[in-house]
């Protein structure tokens, strides 16, 4: 039986904002790409510590639409990381069974770091031990914009008729199409911002601002972030009774 600050099940996504590398590094009198190093280093302790916890979808925003104007030296190392990452993670995504996915427009990535990430997908594509996202040149504007051009296609062709569209129809033109909605949306380094992360999908989940930054965001936090997530009540939209009458560990969600 659950207590009363501990009222929900644990989420099925959690959703994270890795900030404040280059905060961590600057702390230490180091460059900002020692702090992306260690927070790479962190993605795979989270990776590990998510599974473990029973996350069945993890994802991680880890390069926005908005990051490619940081200094080429910057956006050179992070791609670097992230080449380093998939090669060195393979194995684990092999041992854990996860499905490894991204968000974002993909093809704008450097030839190596595409391939790299297509092969991981493809190896991974019927792994059922929980789903790993990476939110890649990622932004909640652009994949809007994406979706509606998507759909408009769709319309022109005749596949698709305005009349009957609704909020589940044009959500399966959105990156996220397969995924359920994220539960918990976690930033960490002290920012209360969602910058463009999963502005739709995140319409009623429970946000969780953590002061770490992210290299130091360890698995004693996360566990805290889930307590926390469990102690909430979600009532979308309804009253605290009507929710108590049904089963509060069925985190459905309205679909219009
Ligand atoms: C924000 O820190 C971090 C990012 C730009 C994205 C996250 C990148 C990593 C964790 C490293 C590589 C990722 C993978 C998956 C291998 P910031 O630079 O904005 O920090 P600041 O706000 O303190 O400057």
């Amino acid at each position: 039986m659950s207590t009363p600050a501990e009222s929900q099940c644990n989420p099925v996504h959690v959703a994270i904002i890795m900030d404040g590398n280059g905060r961590w590094a600057k702390a230490r009198g180091l460059p900002r790409n020692a702090g992306h190093r260690q927070g790479a280093g962190n993605v795979r302790e989270i990776v590990r510590a998510s599974a473990d916890l029973g996350i069945r979808y993890l994802t991680l925003y880890a390069f926005s639409s908005e990051n490619w104007k940081r200094p080429k030296e910057e956006v050179d190392e992070l791609m670097k990381l992230l080449a380093r990452f998939l090669k060195e993670q393979a194995k684990e995504i092999r041992k854990q069974g996860l499905r490894f996915r991204t968000i974002g427009d993909i093809s704008a990535m450097p030839a190596d770091v595409r391939e790299l990430l297509e092969k991981t997908i493809a190896e991974s594509a019927n792994n059922n031990g929980g789903t790993l996202t990476l939110a890649l040149n990622y932004g909640s504007r652009q994949e809007l914009l994406n979706a509606v051009k998507l759909y408009a296609e769709d319309v022109q062709a005749g596949r698709a008729r305005p009349e009957t569209l609704d909020w589940q129809t044009l959500s399966s033109y959105l990156y996220t199409a397969d995924m359920p909605d994220p539960d918990l949306v976690i930033r960490t380094s002290g920012e209360r911002r969602v910058s463009n992360f999963l502005l739709l999908q995140g319409a009623y989940a429970e946000y969780y601002f953590c002061e770490k930054n992210w290299p130091e965001f360890g698995r004693a936090d996360l566990e805290e972030a889930l307590r926390s997530y469990r102690a909430r009540e979600r009532r979308y939209g309804m009253t605290g009774e009507q929710l108590r009458e049904k089963d509060n560990c069925q985190d459905s969600l309205p679909t219009s």
